[in-house]
């Protein structure tokens, strides 16, 4: 495996053990991010020239890639962000409107602190609490289904941890979830590089993940969402590619309802 990797042949005494971390980068990662600044730079989704279909259809065929890899349904479903941090960041700005004071999200005592400060703001935010899935002496969640009670609005909980490495048995948590209406997110940047993954059938709400411990370049990550789910948030930053039409008033967002000086 290690002929992958061109950092070896460059230092050949290196051992790396921090993957869990950041991975290294593949000579075949590497192609490809020369070959598009190379060959098919130009803005995607923008541009009516050749290079720019050219440099959109790239776009879409590497969200169809990422949609088969989990197993989401539509590719529409997976949205490019700059990392794992971000994605939920997104859910918790973009569903905030959801939480009102006293709801409760639930994490658990593994989580990155990228899935839990997002949701400690949202807190000081929403006037919510937060409850954790205790871990045992085994560094194992001891998931108890009677900690989801009717005020619990969403669980987040990793797919695997990256102080300990193990494995979140996931189903029974997004079962018992949904039983009382809440929806699940899942920190997958772990478990995406060891295990595969398929939304569809662990039935997720959100699956996030970071393209930097997947061999890909630091910048990009990945957040999955339920069609009808992404469909009901507003957007989470504004700007170019995200509209339908922009007057010096108002603007509307692409596939959704025209938004006047506030959230839809
Ligand atoms: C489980 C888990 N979640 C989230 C993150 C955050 O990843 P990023 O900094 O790429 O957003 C990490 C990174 O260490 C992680 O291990």
């Amino acid at each position: 495996m290690k002929h992958f990797f061109p950092i070896f042949t460059q230092r050949p005494d290196l051992i790396y053990f921090d993957n869990a971390a950041t991975a290294q980068k593949p000579q075949a990662v590497l192609d490809a991010i020369q070959n598009y600044y190379t060959y098919s730079n130009s803005n995607i989704h923008r541009g009516p020239n050749f290079l720019a279909e050219e440099a959109t259809v790239l776009y879409n065929e590497a969200r169809r890639t990422v949609a088969d890899f989990i197993g989401a349904r539509e590719s529409f479903e997976v949205i490019f962000t700059r990392n794992a941090t971000e994605s939920i960041n997104l859910v918790a700005r973009s569903l905030e409107l959801m939480f009102n004071p006293g709801d409760t999200i639930v994490l658990s005592q593994l989580e990155h602190h990228s899935n839990i400060v997002p949701w400690l703001q949202l807190k000081e935010r929403r006037g919510i609490q937060l409850k954790y899935i205790p871990v045992n002496k085994e560094g194992r969640l001891d998931f108890d289904p009677a900690l989801l009670d009717e005020s619990v609005k969403l669980v987040a909980v990793t797919g695997m941890s990256n102080a300990l490495g193990t494995i979140t048995n996931l189903k029974p948590i997004i079962e018992a979830a949904h039983r009382v209406g809440a929806k699940v997110l899942v920190d997958g940047s772990q478990l995406v590089v060891h295990e595969p993954v398929n939304v569809q059938a662990l039935d997720c709400d959100f699956f996030v993940f970071t393209g930097h411990k997947l061999y890909g370049p630091t910048g990009i990550g990945v957040l999955y969402g339920k069609k009808e789910l992404l469909e009901s948030m507003p957007p989470f930053l504004g700007g170019g590619d995200m509209i339908n039409e922009v007057t010096e008033q108002s603007f509307s967002p692409a596939f959704t309802r025209t938004i006047r000086g506030g959230h839809a």
